[in-house]
């Protein structure tokens, strides 16, 4: 429900050539209130301008608040710091789902519904033999996800609710199990099915790590990191991958196609990619001394080099599933021995020295959810290419959260933007060739 400006009935006023225009003011709940626009093509003839969508709200939402300033995520109301501390994957997929933390009997039946779908159709193991074993695994994420909408042909139609949210269940229940096929499948391993006595963080890891030749150890430790993991990366409000899968949704694609075409957003260097390429970037500097080099190279606006895990489009203060995140890995670290990690150390240096630079502190770059985790995912055992794919299925929740949101608003419609066209005026088709055509 949009709460319809405050009794003054606060309007924006927008002047075009001599004319006067009213746009009514939206007041948030928490942060920024919002000018609704819808009208002002029908009224002026004029669109807006906002590529990357900067000052734009493309929707109204209840789901995730951020104060990027103050540093502050909150899922349905309840600040990301209690959640991580208190809560389990699980139930923050529920509480992210159902806008409401579960009471015990709910969340015990929701999760026995989460474990009935954690298996994969037969086919679906040969559908991977098609791929290269080198494949990367995000090309079988998007792939294998999108797929589903071939093996669970009843569980489609959006306009069903029971419909919709058994494919939630089956989205968020066989991420994780497809997450660690891509895994298993590129190191030519067995695939592990699923093991509902267990957790989801735990059946991850022991989807991922267990071989058939030995009895495997769960650690609590690791076990508790891969879950923090998963419940900082679940939802962001309306990040390009979320916001991919609502303009799919928008358009009544079905919804494993919305997840995959998340997916696909997701696994760009500048976004969900950003964890793979940080561990890269810190590979690459190798040893403390090469720092002040690459802090050079990130500040030269001609050199497109840039501090991956740094910056971010909303947090212009200090990103707090970062701060979370550093805690988890000196555990993590400690735990697997690490202890002198030379990467870690790498990271703790260049931490300092940006949070000190006047480019870093001017421009507001603070290092981001992904500086952390792909250190943490590497100590537990991880390689590179299956971060992204991590983020994936822990941000399955908050794609689902959306996509239902979205369905469920009366004035959803189709997501169409418009345009400010520069291309040629009307031509006439003839002979006449443009000399600069090279093919
Ligand atoms: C995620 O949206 C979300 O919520 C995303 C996410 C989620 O949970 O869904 O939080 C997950 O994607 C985190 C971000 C991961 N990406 C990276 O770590 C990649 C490195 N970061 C940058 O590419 C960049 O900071 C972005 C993409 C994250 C944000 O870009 P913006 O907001 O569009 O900022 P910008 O590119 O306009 O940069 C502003 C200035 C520029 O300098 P000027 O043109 O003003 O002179 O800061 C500079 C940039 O050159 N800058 C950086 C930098 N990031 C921005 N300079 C060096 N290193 C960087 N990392």
């Amino acid at each position: 429900m949009i709460k319809k400006t405050p009794a003054n009935n606060s309007v924006a006023k927008l002047s075009i050539n001599n004319k006067t225009y009213s746009f009514p003011i939206y007041k948030a709940s928490e942060g920024n209130d919002v000018i609704d626009i819808t009208k002002l093509h029908s009224l002026s003839g004029y669109f807006t301008y906002d590529p990357g969508f900067t000052s734009t709200a493309s929707c109204k939402s209840n789901i995730t608040f951020i104060d990027g300033d103050k540093g502050v995520l909150r899922y349905r109301g309840y600040d990301i710091e209690a959640l991580s501390k208190n809560s389990n994957f699980i139930e923050v997929t529920n509480l992210l789902i159902y806008g409401d933390l579960p009471n015990k009997s709910q969340l015990k039946k929701y999760h026995t519904l989460i474990s009935s779908h954690t298996m994969v159709h037969e086919q679906i193991l040969k559908f991977f033999n098609g791929f290269r074993r080198d494949a990367h695994p995000m090309a079988m994420m998007v792939g294998v996800m999108g797929a589903l909408s071939a093996f669970y042909q009843d569980s489609l139609d959006i306009h069903d609710p029971h419909q919709r949210m058994t494919a939630s269940r089956r989205i968020i229940a066989k991420a994780s199990t497809i997450g660690a096929m891509t895994y298993k499948y590129s190191i030519g391993q067995p695939f592990v099915q699923p093991d509902n006595t267990l957790n989801y963080s735990e059946n991850f890891l022991r989807m991922c790590f267990s071989v058939p030749a030995e009895r495997y150890k769960i650690s609590p430790i690791l076990a508790k990191a891969m879950d923090t993991i998963f419940i900082l990366h679940a939802d962001h409000e309306q990040n390009a991958s979320t916001s991919t899968v609502r303009l799919a949704g928008s358009s009544g694609a079905n919804p494993f196609a919305c997840i995959a075409a998340g997916v696909a957003s997701l696994w760009g260097p500048a976004h969900g990619g950003a964890n793979q390429a940080a561990l890269e970037m810190l590979e690459t500097i190798g040893v403390k001394r090469n720092i002040p080099l690459y802090i050079k190279k990130a500040k030269d606006k001609n050199d497109p080099f840039r501090l991956m895990g740094f910056g971010h489009r909303v947090y212009k203060n200090y990103d707090p599933r970062a701060k979370i995140l550093k805690e988890t890995c000196k555990k993590v670290l400690n735990h697997v021995g690490f202890k002198n990690d030379p990467i870690l150390e790498v990271a703790m240096e260049l931490e300092k020295i940006a949070l000190k630079d006047d480019y870093f502190i001017e421009k507001k770059l603070y290092p981001n959810v992904d500086f952390y985790s792909g250190i943490i995912l590497r100590a537990i055992g991880f390689p590179p290419e299956m971060f992204t794919v991590i983020f994936a299925i822990a941000r399955t929740a908050g794609w689902t959260a959306h996509w239902h949101e979205m369905i469920e608003d009366p004035v959803q419609k189709i997501g169409r933007p418009r345009q400010l066209y520069l291309g040629k005026k009307k031509l006439t088709y003839g002979k006449k060739r443009s000399s600069k055509n090279t093919r």
